[in-house]
């Protein structure tokens, strides 16, 4: 009993000392200190581009040499700039109060500025350089304006991996967001700075090439993994350089994003103009030029005076990655088309109601003329009438077939909430998806979920972002599959009596289903909704939105 209790002493003492000793790694010539987080290291904010500022604005970004500074890696670095938010109802507050106390709250957590290249890499504390780890790179969402690496903690993620014995490095990277890294014009695509934010995730990925193996890490087994607005950016990899991966990565995980139905960059004109106004750029010969030199402050200002996920317009996203030239050589479903797409495995998937909580921003739209209006006007501009009546014929009123879905008469905010939230959860997301996969089955190996947990949940159901405490918060069934998959390019584990997870193909379209209640999980179809949504797709490929 006595020698039990001192060995415990003993291990309790070692223990301490192993945390108190700040774990080191070495790139090029620095020394990095990381922190000690029991059995995993964590180094947080190393820059892994020059800082996109001054001349850097609305550039490119610029590959660091070689680190010659040892430097501290136990913070995150600050937020690129975020969007400021509009709410859209709160009763008996007035709006502009609540979207204050929201967005002050929110710098308080995450304070944001424009030097925010920066990366982070979770470790098993006991990996070396020859432990040759799988990786995987998280990309965050937040409809390209929102987010930041600090609000998404990877340490339980490699935890979790360690102890199914499969261990995993978790990497996240900061991308410019909003305008700063989605600036959208003529002048843009001339210049050959579109999707900025894009590139600095292929940066980052090129950043992980250089450097993961001094922290243990195998870079010829990289996953990339992203949610929403970071899904849509893993699809757009694999589209980018025509399909060419470059060797960055052999394996991604989009849930909730795929190719979205986006046109070219031009089609930022008018936000980009209203920048150049706000901020006193008109008059300048090279405006982009000028928006270099303007003030932080102001610039941001401008910025946020352009609509937001949660304005009016909704998902139709004033900055958003578009066709630009260089990264996107053509509208992402035109690629799709053609086959340009990294023939990788993949996971991809969608919660059941995406689109019921960016709904709210259009709860003024209750009568059908209105909503036919919205369509034409703003959510499907360039759109002719018969071809929205047509769209409403498969996107009915009847309350019964809309947002979230199964669930009766109840939910109708509005005559149209239901509706809406319906073509938002196809138009953005889940039709998208099914194009995808229909050119990718049969080239590739698949795996497809849908998340109907939460369903319960007033108004909203399995909303967007749900199926994140299942793969990142939570860690339940999907964040084991990812990491098993992120190891072994399948999800499935090789357990006789563990639950499968069919391949899918667009002959046996095989559908994992996470289900609240006893029974968690379930093998579906994914065939609901076909007509509406190859109606959805064609459209938005007539047009080119
Ligand atoms: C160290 O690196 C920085 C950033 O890449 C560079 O600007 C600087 O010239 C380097 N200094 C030396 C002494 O190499
Ligand atoms: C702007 O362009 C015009 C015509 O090309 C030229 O005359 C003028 O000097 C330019 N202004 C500046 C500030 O460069
Ligand atoms: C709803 O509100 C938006 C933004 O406040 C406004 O632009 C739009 O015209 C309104 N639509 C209807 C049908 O009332
Ligand atoms: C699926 O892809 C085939 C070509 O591989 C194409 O002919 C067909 O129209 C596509 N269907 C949909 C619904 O996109």
């Amino acid at each position: 009993m006595l020698f039990r209790l001192l060995v415990l002493a003993l291990t309790a003492i070692l223990a301490d000392t192993a945390a108190a000793a700040a774990p080191t790694v070495k790139l090029d010539a620095a020394t990095l200190t990381g922190n000690s987080a029991g059995s995993v290291h964590q180094y947080l904010g190393i820059p892994f581009a020059q800082p996109p500022v001054g001349d850097l604005r609305f550039r490119r970004p610029q590959s660091i040499q070689a680190y010659n500074q040892s430097f501290s890696a136990t913070h995150y670095g600050q937020a690129c700039p975020q969007q400021q938010l509009t709410v859209p109802i709160l009763q008996g507050i007035p709006q502009e109060i609540a979207s204050g106390v929201l967005n002050t709250l929110f710098a308080a957590v995450f304070p944001d500025g424009e030097d925010c290249l920066t990366i982070n890499v979770i470790k098993p504390a006991t990996a070396t350089s020859t432990s040759k780890l799988p990786v995987l790179v998280w990309i965050f969402g937040g409809g390209f304006e929102l987010g930041s690496t600090a609000m998404y903690d990877g340490t339980a993620i490699v935890k979790k991996s360690m102890a199914m014995g499969s261990p995993v490095i978790f990497v996240s990277m900061n991308y410019r967001l909003s305008a700063f890294g989605f600036l959208a014009s003529k002048e843009v695509k001339e210049a050959g700075v579109g999707n900025l934010g894009l590139h600095d995730q292929r940066e980052a990925l090129r950043w992980v090439q250089k450097y993961i193996p001094a922290f243990g890490g195998d870079r010829t087994k990289v996953t990339i993994w992203g949610e929403s607005a970071g899904a849509i950016s893993v699809s757009l990899h694999m589209l980018a350089n025509g399909g060419n991966t470059e060797g960055l990565f052999r394996a991604a995980v989009m849930q909730s994003g795929a190719p979205i139905p986006v046109g070219d960059i031009e089609m930022g004109q008018t936000y980009y103009d209203a920048i150049v106004d706000d901020t006193g750029c008109s008059s300048a010969n090279d405006t982009l030029q000028c928006l270099r030199t303007v003030p932080f402050d102001k610039l941001k200002a401008a910025v946020d005076d352009t609509p937001n996920i949660f304005s009016f317009e909704s998902l139709h996203l004033a900055w958003v990655p578009r066709a630009d030239g260089v990264f996107l050589t053509d509208h992402p479903q035109r690629l799709v088309q053609k086959g340009q797409i990294a023939r990788v495995p993949f996971i991809t998937g969608n919660c059941d109601d995406e689109g019921t909580l960016f709904s709210f921003s259009t709860v003024n739209v209750t009568k059908e003329n209105q909503l036919v209006n919205y369509m034409l006007n703003t959510f499907l501009p360039g759109t002719s009438q018969p071809q929205i009546l047509g769209l409403l014929d498969e996107y009915t009123e009847n309350i019964l077939e809309g947002s979230p879905f199964h669930t009766g008469i109840l939910n109708a905010l509005t005559p149209q909430f239901k509706r809406i939230a319906a073509l938002f959860s196809d138009g953005v997301f889940q039709a998208p998806r099914r194009f995808f996969l229909n050119f990718t089955s049969g080239k590739q190996d698949i795996w497809v979920f849908l998340s109907k947990r939460f369903k319960a949940l007033p108004l909203v159901g399995s909303l967007h972002g749900s199926d994140l405490l299942n793969s990142f918060f939570l860690g339940q069934e999907l964040q084991d599959y990812i990491i098993r998959f992120t190891v072994t390019l399948d999800p499935n584990s090789k357990g006789l009596f563990s639950f499968k997870w069919p391949k899918y193909t667009t002959q046996d379209p095989k559908q994992l289903i996470f289900l609240d209640g006893l029974i968690p999980q379930v093998v579906g179809e994914d065939t609901y909704r076909k007509e509406a949504m190859e109606y959805l797709m064609q459209l938005t490929l007539d047009v080119s939105v």
